[in-house]
Formats: structure tokens, C-alpha cells, sequence
């Protein structure tokens, strides 16, 4: 019997490695960060610093791990793509998904006082996650665009629910207000009731963060060499773009470049 289970165990370790060509996502989900959030004050519906702090960790993911060609973050959760054909950790999927959490959630220990210079850390925020294959590029587009789509309809109804509770609304009465209502009536009601015309809040708020690498060119100064010469390399960059559309795809071809 004793035997038996551990063979058991030895299969799920031979399982864990994820078929090859395909990429990988990593996504970390903080648990309970709703209390995490309410803790430490942060502010509603969207804290800059607290979401300054999660795309900082990320940003050092990607300086860490080259093999990480992408990451899309919104609220309490990072999505991390890892390349087709990548051979880290003999792409076992329990390991990547430690590493991811690891590090992220060490990250955010290390970083905290630099957003949040005058707030004590209560505790270490935890994260899980979970690992999910994409045979096909098109369809690692079609998760990230699924992923936005989901940032905007979230802070879309957050924004109102915060407005409407800060007017004045119990919770429960600004939820039933807001039942049923579609993105327009929700642009309409902040524009009217509130003054607040919802495209111009912070593209970070609206679209969350995405990261990547691109090419720069750096003039560097050699001996002998007045002008210095000019060398690229790859620089990690985040912005808060849309990846819905194809725009940013035809636009950066060797982000999900299949092998
Ligand atoms: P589990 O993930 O199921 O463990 O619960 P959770 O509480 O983490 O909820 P979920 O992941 O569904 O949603 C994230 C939650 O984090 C939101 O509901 C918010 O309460 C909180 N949160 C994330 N970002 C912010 C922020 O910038 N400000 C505030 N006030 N809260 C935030
Ligand atoms: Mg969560």
C-alpha cells in the first residue's frame, strides 16, 4: 500500500511537465485580498501605490527571467507567459507556478516601503495561482484580451459602486442600483450624476499593466571612441495599452513570435 503511493506520487511528478510547444501562463491571484486591502487602507476602488507595487514586482519577473515574454496585471492578480518552447525548470508546472509566487510575493515585502513609506506592512500578502497551456499564440492574445476585458467590466462597476456609496448610498443600495445596468448606463450615470467622464480616468485603472521588452538603442562611450557607438539591447517597458485589439500585436509581431 505504502508503495503503491508512492508510485502515485512519482507518476504526478512525471505528469507535472507541461507538453511541449506550448506557452505557458503563470497567473497569481492574491487570496483574500479583499482584507488585505481593507488592512492597509488602501484606497477605493483603485490604490495607485498598491497597484504601482504589483507592476514593480513584475517588472523585476521579467529583468529575472528572460523567459518570460510577457505579463498582464490588473487589481490583485499578474498573469506571467512564459515562451513556447521554454525549458525552465523542465517546464514542470508545480515549479513554475512556485517560482512565480515566491518571487512576486518576496518582491513585495522588499518593495513595500518604497510605495508605502508611512504604512507598515501587517503581514505578507499571499498569492496562488495556476498554470494553463496555449498551443497557439492567437489564443494567448485571445486570453490576455479576455483578461482586459474582464479589468474594464470590473472597474467599470467599481467605479460607480465607490461613487454611489460616497454620495451617500449604503452598499447594498448601491448594488441593487447598479443591477442590470449595461457600460453605457454606466458611463452615462458618472458623467451625470458625478461629472466624471469615465475615458479620461487613468489608463492604469482602465486597461491595467502590461509588460514586455523592446529594443532600444543606447549610444555608449568607448575609448578612443569620441562619438561612442551605438549598441541595442532589450529593455523591459510596461504600459497600460490595449491588447484587445490587434493594434499592439502587428505592432510588437516578436512578443508571441511561434518557434
Ligand atoms: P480570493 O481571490 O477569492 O481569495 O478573494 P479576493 O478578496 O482576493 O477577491 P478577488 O481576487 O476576486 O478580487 C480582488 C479584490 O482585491 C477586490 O475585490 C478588492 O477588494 C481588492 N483590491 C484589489 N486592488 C485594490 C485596490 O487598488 N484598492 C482596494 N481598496 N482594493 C483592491
Ligand atoms: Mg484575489
Amino acid at each position: 500500500m505504502a508503495n503503491s503511493k508512492y508510485e502515485y506520487v512519482k507518476k504526478f511528478e512525471a505528469d507535472d511537465r507541461l507538453p511541449p510547444s506550448n506557452w505557458i501562463v503563470v497567473r497569481i491571484d492574491g487570496c483574500h485580498f479583499h482584507r488585505f486591502s481593507a488592512e492597509h487602507a488602501f484606497e477605493k476602488p483603485n490604490d495607485e501605490n498598491a497597484l504601482n507595487l504589483m507592476n514593480v514586482c513584475a517588472v523585476s519577473m521579467l529583468e529575472q527571467f528572460p523567459e518570460i515574454v510577457f505579463a498582464y496585471g490588473v487589481s490583485d492578480e499578474y498573469s506571467f507567459i512564459w515562451r513556447e518552447n521554454t525549458q525552465f525548470y523542465q517546464r514542470r508546472a508545480s515549479k513554475l507556478l512556485s517560482l512565480c509566487v515566491s518571487y512576486f510575493t518576496s518582491m513585495y515585502v522588499m518593495k513595500w516601503k518604497e510605495f508605502f513609506s508611512y504604512k507598515e506592512l501587517k503581514g505578507p500578502p499571499y498569492f496562488d495561482g495556476r498554470v494553463v497551456c496555449y498551443p497557439r499564440a492567437k489564443m494567448i492574445r485571445d486570453y490576455l484580451a479576455w483578461r482586459q476585458v474582464d479589468c474594464h467590466i470590473n472597474n467599470q462597476y467599481n467605479t460607480c459602486f465607490w461613487m454611489l456609496v460616497k454620495s451617500g448610498k449604503t452598499q447594498k443600495e448601491a448594488q441593487e442600483y447598479l443591477k442590470g445596468t449595461q457600460a453605457k448606463d454606466k458611463n452615462e450615470l458618472l458623467f451625470q450624476q458625478f461629472n466624471i467622464n469615465y475615458d479620461k480616468l487613468p489608463q492604469m485603472f482602465r486597461k491595467g499593466s502590461c509588460i514586455y521588452r523592446e529594443k532600444v538603442e543606447e549610444i555608449v562611450k568607448e575609448d578612443g571612441n569620441a562619438n561612442g557607438v551605438t549598441r541595442t539591447r532589450n529593455k523591459v517597458v510596461l504600459g497600460h495599452m490595449d491588447i484587445i485589439g490587434p493594434n499592439f500585436w502587428i505592432q510588437h509581431p516578436y512578443i508571441l513570435q511561434e518557434d
